[in-house]
């Protein structure tokens, strides 16, 4: 059964060991998403108590997806802006585990996390992305706009530059 649900930052405590194996895949799958190869537990351990701790700030929104009880995908909303943009929000880490993909549990984190943003009062997303990754063919499919791409942004996983595609979405109240 599929489940998705806004964490704590207890129940993201404690579920660290699959947010860890998510992002561990999903970088060793050649994901460019902040971090480089070789890529294991003990680098995505600090950055996801990192998570946890923003979780309980306040400053994130932290959803995940389970099946059958584990976390098999996960996305974030960073919600604390700068006082003229409160009513922004950075959608990131958008990631779902190689064994769990193809079966619709991206669209539902990303309805669930557009929900939560629009209940807290966030009107517009933004999010950027590798350009030419599979995940830049999905954002449009869920309503986002394209804006253009940066060259050079940032750098595969495994070495080498990669553009970058930004994307906006604007919720309803
Ligand atoms: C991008 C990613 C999250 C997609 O997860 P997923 O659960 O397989 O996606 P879904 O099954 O929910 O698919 C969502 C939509 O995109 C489409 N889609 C999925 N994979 C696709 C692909 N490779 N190319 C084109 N479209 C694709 C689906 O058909 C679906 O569209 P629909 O609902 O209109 O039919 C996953 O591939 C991933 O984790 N990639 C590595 C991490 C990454 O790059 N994250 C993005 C950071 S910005």
């Amino acid at each position: 059964m599929t489940d998705i649900r806004l964490l704590s930052a207890v129940d993201a405590r404690n579920r660290l060991s699959d947010l860890c194996d998510v992002l561990v895949d999903c970088v060793n799958g050649g994901a460019s998403v902040g971090f480089m190869q070789p890529y294991g537990v003990a680098d995505a351990l600090p950055y996801w108590r990192g998570v946890a701790d923003s979780v309980e700030s306040g400053a994130t929104l932290l959803f995940v997806a389970l099946i059958e009880g584990r976390v098999v995908g996960t996305v974030q909303i960073g919600i604390a802006q700068m006082p003229n943009q409160p009513h922004r929000g950075d959608l990131k880490k958008l990631l779902v585990h190689r064994s769990a993909r193809g079966k619709g549990l991206a669209r539902l984190l990303m309805e669930a996390a557009e929900r939560e943003a629009a209940r807290v009062g966030k009107s517009v997303l933004v999010l950027d992305t590798a350009t030419g990754s599979d995940a830049e063919a999905i954002y449009p499919r869920l309503g986002w706009q394209r804006v253009g791409v940066v060259p050079d942004y940032a750098m595969w996983p495994e070495g080498g530059l990669c553009d970058t595609t930004f994307f906006y979405k604007r919720l309803a109240a």
